[in-house]
């Protein structure tokens, strides 16, 4: 086994769209388990949109990095070496190990999930994993969806929206997709039985949702924010409960971002606009995958994974998020 960790490290804060040159390559040595700890060979990287922000300098949910420092990212892997009896060698485990090959862990690191032998890393990463636990909380606890609701579903064809709007359909709702091509609007009519899709680049948006919703939208999960948003927010019933998961579409900007116009029609539809923080939910995960897993094996829920192959590919699938060259979860597998 080599002893060479590959790293990629912040290089600089983005301005604009993520570049590669904010990124910089580095070989460094194999760490060392100390007492107490074990070290991880990391072999899928999760890439998440969140990431973009903690690139930036501004105190948020998590801390930001500072340049130089290892890129925080998500990723599965086996333990190969151990000092800690509760995680001895070949311990599959999920964790935030960063953009690299080997992550020394200590016993008290939080959010290091050990995983069943046999357990699928891909699934681990993304409906089972993060992606998969926004989507289940997002739409359960914050959409709180009954049977006949009217859902859309922005970055429907992403990662959390695939889960959460097929999650709703499993709710007895009817589910609405907007999403960035016509192949991605096919899968989620044809492979995950939405009932409607909307290619958000070619349509007129708020025309189509008429067409489509034409009662008007119970629970609008959010991705994407932006003009979106706002066309989501015109288009409420009463007690419509909007779910402010994400917004992708302002993540990039370099100025102040507006807010939604449409935001008092909240007060006309007596409804609720609420945000939330998955990890918030981190005592609740087991459960709840438990749940997705017995959907899965029933064939009630799928998830797709765009999967690179090849460490170095980690900076451009971070950048392709935001192009939306991913269907489902993005990740890389790099061993
Ligand atoms: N609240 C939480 O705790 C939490 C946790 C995890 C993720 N999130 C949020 O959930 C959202 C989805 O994250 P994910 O990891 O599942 O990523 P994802 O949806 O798998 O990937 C991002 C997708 O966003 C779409 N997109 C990119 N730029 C856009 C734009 N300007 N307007 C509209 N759509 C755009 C792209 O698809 P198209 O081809 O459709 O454009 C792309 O595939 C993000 O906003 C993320 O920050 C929130």
């Amino acid at each position: 086994m080599t002893t060479t960790n590959r790293q990629f490290r912040l290089a600089a804060r983005p301005q604009g769209l993520v570049k590669e040159s904010d990124f910089r390559y580095e070989e460094a040595e194999k760490p060392v388990a100390a007492d107490g700890e074990f070290v991880v060979k990391t072999e899928y990287i999760s890439l998440d949109p969140s990431m973009r922000g903690q690139m930036e300098n501004r105190a948020d949910y998590v801390a930001p990095l500072e340049i130089g420092d290892v890129m925080r990212a998500g990723g599965v892997g086996h333990v190969i070496e151990s000092r800690n009896p509760d995680y001895p060698e070949g311990t599959l485990v999920a964790g935030t190990f960063g953009m690299q090959d080997y992550a020394v862990v200590t016993a008290d690191m939080p959010r290091v999930r050990r995983l069943p032998d046999g357990t699928d890393p891909v699934l681990a990463l993304g409906v089972l994993g993060t992606t998969g636990m926004t989507a289940y909380f997002g739409l359960l606890d914050i959409g709180e969806p009954t049977p006949g609701d009217v859902v859309l579903v922005s970055g429907a064809a992403g990662a959390t929206g695939s889960i959460a709007g097929q999650i709703a359909k499993l709710k007895g709702c009817r589910v609405v997709g907007i999403a960035g091509s016509d192949d991605k609007c096919n899968w989620l009519l044809d492979e995950l039985g939405f009932d409607g899709a909307i290619n958000y680049k070619t349509a007129d948006i708020g025309a189509e949702i008429d067409r489509l919703c034409p009662t008007g939208i119970d629970i609008y999960f959010d991705n994407v924010g932006g003009e979106i948003l706002d066309l989501a927010l015109d288009r409420i019933r009463d007690n419509a409960r909007v779910v402010l998961c994400g917004g992708i579409s302002r993540y990039n900007a370099t100025g102040p971002v507006p807010g939604p116009v449409n935001y008092f029609n909240l007060v006309f539809r007596r409804a609720r606009m609420e945000g939330f923080i998955v990890l918030d939910y981190a005592d609740k995960f087991e459960a709840a995958g438990r749940e997705m897993s017995q959907w899965i094996a029933d064939g009630a829920l799928k998830q797709q994974a765009t999967v690179k192959d090849g460490f170095k590919l980690l900076p451009s699938a971070l950048i392709d998020l935001f192009t939306g060259a991913n269907t489902g979860k993005m990740m890389v597998k790099t061993s």
